[in-house]
């Protein structure tokens, strides 16, 4: 059995747990801290230390970070402190929990957790993982292997941000009823079945424990819809998938495509 800690931070909440990697199962109950003001860098970065102390385990843990993650380093902030944008995020936490940080987006943590214990569990082809929260996370897999940072929720659509216009926060802020925001959202959802015809949909995010109240109001062309399993522990789940996945046979860090730079092929090696 393998047991990392994985870690989610979340706009107003940051939660960890040890995970069994093996059966996706949380080993002990989550832990949730809230998420400091502003979610600045310093401040974020005491709280997951914080929780690395809490459960005390040994070895990789895996955090998720809710913009874009690359060669460990935070591309984006849509919701969070600007000072992210361009931070080499996984040294910041590293250092500060003294054990080895791997960063994965939010959404393809949640992704890769659903795809393989959750709603996509067994399910080949194309998986389109959505969450629906404060902004719309997305997560692209294909029999089981994730494309990171896909970003849907930053797509344009009829001259506005799909998250700005979709997100629970804009159901919440446009007062919209249940039926009036699952308009919205089949008209995002048909725009990506037209891009990536998807053989399923797993909408995650808070909106997925209250299906009841939107899944028959969503109307596609030809992809299956299925809210997320896993709730509010797909983030942690994933975070720990990535860490484990992306350790060799010594547990030494595997370059990765979400950590390592790609090498430079060099001109001189280069066949014409
Ligand atoms: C960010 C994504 C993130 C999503 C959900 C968006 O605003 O750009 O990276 O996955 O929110 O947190």
């Amino acid at each position: 059995m393998s047991v990392i800690l994985g870690i989610d931070i979340g706009g107003s909440g940051i939660k960890g747990a040890p995970v069994d990697t093996a059966t996706g199962k949380l080993l002990e109950e989550r832990h949730r801290i809230p998420t400091p003001e502003g979610a600045h860098p310093d401040a974020v970065k005491d709280v997951v230390a914080e929780l690395a102390k809490h459960f005390g385990t040994t070895g990789p843990i895996g955090v998720t970070f809710p913009g874009i993650v690359q060669h460990g380093r935070t591309l984006s902030a849509a919701n969070v402190d600007k000072d992210w944008i361009g931070l080499d995020a996984d040294a910041l936490f590293t250092k500060a929990t003294g054990q080895d940080v791997y960063l994965i987006n939010d959404a393809d943590a949640a992704g890769l957790a659903e795809a393989r214990f959750g709603a996509g569990a067994g399910v080949d082809g194309v998986v389109l993982v959505l969450t629906f929260g404060t902004g719309i996370g997305s997560a692209l897999i294909h029999n089981g292997v994730l494309v990171p940072n896909t970003e849907l929720g930053h797509l344009w659509l009829r001259d506005k941000e799909a998250e700005g216009w979709a997100s629970d926060r804009a159901r919440e802020r446009d007062d919209l009823n249940w039926k009036q925001w699952s308009k919205r959202v089949s008209t995002y959802l048909q725009h990506l079945e037209l891009l990536f015809s998807p053989d399923l949909f797993i909408i995650g995010g808070g909106v997925s424990k209250k299906a009841d109240k939107w899944q028959d109001h969503i109307k596609l062309e030809r992809s299956k819809l299925v809210p997320a399993k896993l709730l509010n522990e797909a983030g942690i789940v994933g975070a720990a998938m990535l860490a484990q996945e992306s350790q060799n046979d010594s547990g030494e860090k595997k370059p990765v495509a979400s950590k390592a730079a790609p090498k430079a092929e060099s001109k001189a090696g280069k066949k014409k």
